[in-house]
């Protein structure tokens, strides 16, 4: 998959959830689907609720959010990354809510079923049809880069998916071991 556009609505959390299963069990890769359903909701859920915090700054349009899944070899298994792109020049921050907090566990979630996550402000505006953009080289850190309205925003979270070797046929995997 390259990437996907869908609408910034509620139902876009649904429809991303879909499109990973789909695309990880297009790949094989099955077992990876719990996790990254979980991360992808999280995201695009962050996204449309972002974007529609700044709904009135932006063109009178239903705004977008962009998904791209990939998987690279690793070993024993693959890296899963997901990667999110929305028009919000802000960048999504880890909270640590305290026990009688509503919200603000989202991304504590990502953290903890990922093997790391991050966000980057994109080199160039992404549309549909165009690649997607490398992260910009020039930014400080903690800084939000002029142009950034135009260009939004990646968030992302990879998980390395391990495989896990199915015991010979026959062999008991609860037998005694004495
Ligand atoms: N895509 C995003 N764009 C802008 N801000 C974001 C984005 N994702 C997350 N954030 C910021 O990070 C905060 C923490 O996100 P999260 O842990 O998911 O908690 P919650 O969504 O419940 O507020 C959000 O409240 C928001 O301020
Ligand atoms: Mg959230």
């Amino acid at each position: 998959m390259e990437y996907r556009s869908l609408a910034a609505t509620p139902s876009a959390p649904g429809w991303a959830r879909r499109l990973v299963v789909e695309t990880l069990t297009g790949w094989g890769l099955t077992c990876a689907c719990d996790t990254m359903r979980l991360v992808v909701s999280e995201l695009v859920t962050n996204s449309v609720n972002a974007l529609e915090k700044v709904a009135q700054e932006m063109s009178p349009q239903t705004p977008v959010v962009r998904l791209r899944l990939t998987a690279a070899p690793a070993p024993d298994g693959s890296l899963v990354t997901v990667e999110t792109w929305d028009q919000v020049p802000s960048p999504p921050i880890r909270r640590s809510p305290g026990a009688g907090e509503e919200h603000g566990r989202g991304l504590l979630l990502v953290e903890a079923v990922t093997t790391r996550w991050g966000w980057y402000w994109p080199a160039r505006p992404l549309t549909d049809g165009m690649q997607w953009p490398e992260p910009r080289p020039d930014v400080t850190p903690g800084q939000i880069p002029p142009g950034a309205k135009a260009t939004g925003k990646v968030t992302w979270a990879q998980i390395h998916h391990q495989w896990t070797p199915h015991p010979p046929q026959g062999t008991r995997t609860d037998a005694p071991t004495s």
